[in-house]
């Protein structure tokens, strides 16, 4: 006999296991279904964020940043370490210890909330009166129905045409993470938010970083000004940024036990150049991930990238089924995914959850860090919207010199006439953090000057983000 649930969430990445929860919290009889497995073969919830994506790449850049200071910025605090030594393999096994707790911490959340979770490939079988039947094919095969479905199937790693991830020499973000050696040469294709990440990791760590971006324009999404400063922090680390290429063969060699990757391509002038690694990521993006899903059985609408159809509201083209995170249109977050499941659990209840993607903050976790909210100057001038710029170097906050960190700015954009905060973007020392503080205020639709008249602690990184609104004003205090 079939199982039947109330909600079915197939997909435990950030957007389904919360959705899960949240239903579960909101009374419902919620199972939670996810295919991932770990090494031993067992279930490992948490999806690409868990597994290969967020947690374990900060893992790295953590262990990597630790070396980096060690190496170049002891001595300055007058410690001395002698000579320093990397072992690769205990680094990853650190990162692969913090993914399991964060697995083990879902497996737990699950538990307490009294999600069923399935471990297992689950597929639409057929639609039924008031609901739908959904195959898992685990370790046996099973059919649940339920009256609600939320596709949270999220999304893979973009290859280049007819250059498949051997995770070898060819490494998505899965082999990224999971190097037990630190290349030499280091090659990646794109420089977007992994190829900055990832390319950080390991150049911190001693290989020879080039990242080859098909763009003319560096994180063209960025604000034009912050990736201007970012982009001249990491000229400076030596992390070697190629724009407007256009990539062309790739080659993997392989002589006896030496191997090697070939990159051929066009430089901006148009020279033909080829570039030679140990190693080669390709970061170019990712794509929705419904392969499995049986979408066809029920008629389940996908565009032609493969991403689910929703409307603003998370609704599929079929009553009762929704979807969630990187399947869906919009930025391929965490976060956001996150808030997607929260509301459409709350919607299923009658309630009105809502997503506002004016107010997802966005954050690159190299050093400098870069975050940010709201929209960028070149943006509202693309608009027409008349605004205010302010902005405040960390160079001028004393505990940004006490940490030796001065790298970088925050930047306030406010309307002209309402003051109201329109964008914040910030380079430098613990941006993920302080970025919060602009998205609470943007949700309150704080005015800059709201900002300028709050106490900040002193001496604090986020006395940065007051300054920047005083600058607003034009009357910046400690600059
Ligand atoms: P996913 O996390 O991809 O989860 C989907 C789950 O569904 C997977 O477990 C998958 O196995 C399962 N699944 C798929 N099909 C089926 C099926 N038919 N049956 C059962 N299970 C199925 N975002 C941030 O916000 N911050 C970061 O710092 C960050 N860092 C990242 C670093 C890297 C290297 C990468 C690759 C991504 C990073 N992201 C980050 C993006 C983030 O990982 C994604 O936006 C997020 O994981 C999307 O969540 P999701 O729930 O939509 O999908
Ligand atoms: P991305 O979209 O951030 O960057 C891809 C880059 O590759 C772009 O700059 C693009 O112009 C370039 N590109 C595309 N095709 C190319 C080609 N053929 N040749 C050369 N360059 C090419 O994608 P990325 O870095 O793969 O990451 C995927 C997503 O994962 C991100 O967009 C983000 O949503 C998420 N992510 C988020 C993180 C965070 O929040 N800190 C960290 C890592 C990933």
């Amino acid at each position: 006999m079939s199982q039947s649930f109330d909600v079915i969430v197939i997909g435990a990445g950030p957007g389904g296991y919360i959705a899960a929860i949240r239903a579960a919290q909101l009374g419902f009889k919620v199972a939670c279904i996810d295919a991932w497995k770990n090494a031993a073969g067992g279930p490992a919830p948490g999806g690409t964020c868990t597994n290969v994506g967020c947690i374990p790449s900060k893992a790295l850049l953590q262990s990597s940043e630790h070396f980096e200071h060690a190496t170049h910025h002891f001595a300055e605090h007058g410690i001395s370490t002698g000579k320093l030594a990397i072992d690769v393999a205990q680094m990853v096994a650190r990162k692969d210890a913090v993914v399991k707790q964060n697995n083990d911490g879902i497996l737990y959340l699950f538990k307490k909330n009294k999600v069923s979770f399935f471990h297992g490939q689950g597929s639409f079988a057929r639609a039924i009166e008031g609901g739908y039947e959904i195959q898992v094919a685990g370790e046996t095969r099973q059919t649940l129905v339920g009256r609600h479905i939320i596709v949270a199937t999220g999304s893979s790693p973009r290859a280049l045409p007819g250059v498949p991830f051997d995770e070898d020499l060819v490494l998505s973000n899965t082999g990224a993470l999971a190097l037990q050696a630190v290349p030499a040469r280091l090659a990646l294709i794109g420089s977007g938010v992994i190829g900055l990440e990832m390319g950080s990791v390991w150049r911190r760590l001693g290989a020879e970083v080039t990242i080859l971006e098909g763009l003319p324009t560096f994180l063209g999404a960025v604000d034009e000004q912050i990736a201007r400063e970012a982009k001249k922090a990491f000229d400076k680390q030596g992390l070697k940024i190629e724009l407007g290429v256009k990539v062309g063969e790739v080659k993997t060699v392989r002589k006896g036990r030496s191997a090697s990757v070939v990159v051929n391509y066009t430089d901006a002038k148009g020279q033909a150049q080829s570039l030679q690694a140990d190693k080669l990521i390709v970061s170019i993006g990712r794509v929705p991930h419904t392969e499995g899903l049986n979408a066809q059985a029920v008629g389940l609408q996908l565009d032609e990238r493969g991403a689910v159809v929703v409307d603003a509201e998370c609704r599929t083209n079929l009553p009762g089924v929704w979807a969630v995170g990187d399947v869906v249109r919009g930025p391929m977050l965490a976060h956001k995914a996150e808030e997607e499941g929260v509301a459409v659990a709350e919607r299923i209840a009658g309630q009105h959850g809502h997503v506002d993607f004016n107010l997802i903050p966005w954050v690159i976790y190299t050093s400098p860090e870069i975050a940010w909210v709201g929209r960028t100057e070149q943006q509202l001038k693309a608009e027409g919207v008349a605004y205010r710029a302010g902005s405040f170097p960390f160079l001028a906050n004393g505990r940004a010199r006490a940490l030796g960190d001065t790298t970088g700015m925050v930047k306030m954009l406010a309307d002209a006439t309402t003051d109201e905060i329109l964008g914040v973007h910030i380079v430098g020392p613990m941006a993920s953090e302080l970025i919060a503080e602009a998205v609470v205020a943007m949700a309150f639709r704080a005015s800059s000057e709201d900002i300028a008249r709050i106490c900040h602690a002193h001496p604090s990184l986020s006395e940065s983000t007051k300054e920047a609104a005083l600058a607003v004003d034009k009357r910046t205090l400690n600059f």
